[in-house]
């Protein structure tokens, strides 16, 4: 996987160009309903992204917190002409940083699932795996045809080990 030096953080919301960025990955994202749900979110969402030199985002994700032990990737895009150069890796370090220090135990994706044929989105899931989520199910949830597989990364120990070597209490 690219290393680079590409910082990522917390930004404030970029709805456009999270529209500008879905644009210009349609095999992914070529559903007009689904891109203009993505666009509304984008305008209230927790947002990361990651700059060029020229300030111009070259990558956004949007992150839900349905608790306070999990933090969800409710999108991820990084702008067709920078694939494969540690964008998409170096947004979900530091969010995964920020997601330790807040105390957070679990990161979730929603993606598409390995029943569905789609090379794109199995190139995807291979991005997924080498950050270290692992697949926990494949779901009807989005309905027949588009299988919806739930990634998750456990973060962090969180509580004290048992047995052997466990510290003397
Ligand atoms: C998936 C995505 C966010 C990854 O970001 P990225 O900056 O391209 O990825 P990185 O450079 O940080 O990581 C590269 C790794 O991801 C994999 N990868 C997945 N999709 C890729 C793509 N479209 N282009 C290049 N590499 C991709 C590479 O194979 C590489 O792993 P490897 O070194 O083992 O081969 C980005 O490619 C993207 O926006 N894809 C289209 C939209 C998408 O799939 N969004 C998520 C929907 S759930």
């Amino acid at each position: 996987m690219a290393e680079t030096a590409w910082v990522a953080r917390r930004d404030k919301q970029v709805p456009e160009d999270v529209v500008r960025l879905l644009a210009t990955v349609p095999e992914w994202f070529g559903q007009p309903e689904s891109n203009a749900e993505y666009a509304e979110a984008a305008r209230t969402k927790e947002t990361w992204t990651v700059r060029d030199a020229t300030g111009a985002v070259v990558g956004v994700t949007l992150v839900d917190r349905h608790f306070p032990h999990v933090a969800e990737i409710h999108l991820t895009v990084v702008d067709r002409g920078a694939h494969g150069a540690g964008v998409g890796t170096a947004m979900l370090r530091a969010i995964e940083e920020d997601a330790v220090a807040r105390g957070v135990r679990l990161l979730e994706v929603k993606t598409l699932g390995p029943s569905h044929p789609d090379e794109g989105y199995a190139r995807t899931r291979h991005f997924y795996e080498r950050c270290g989520f692992l697949a926990l199910e494949e779901t009807d949830l989005w309905g027949p045809g588009t299988p919806c597989l739930i990634m998750v990364k456990p973060l962090g120990a969180g509580h004290a080990p048992e047995g052997p070597g466990a510290a003397v209490r």
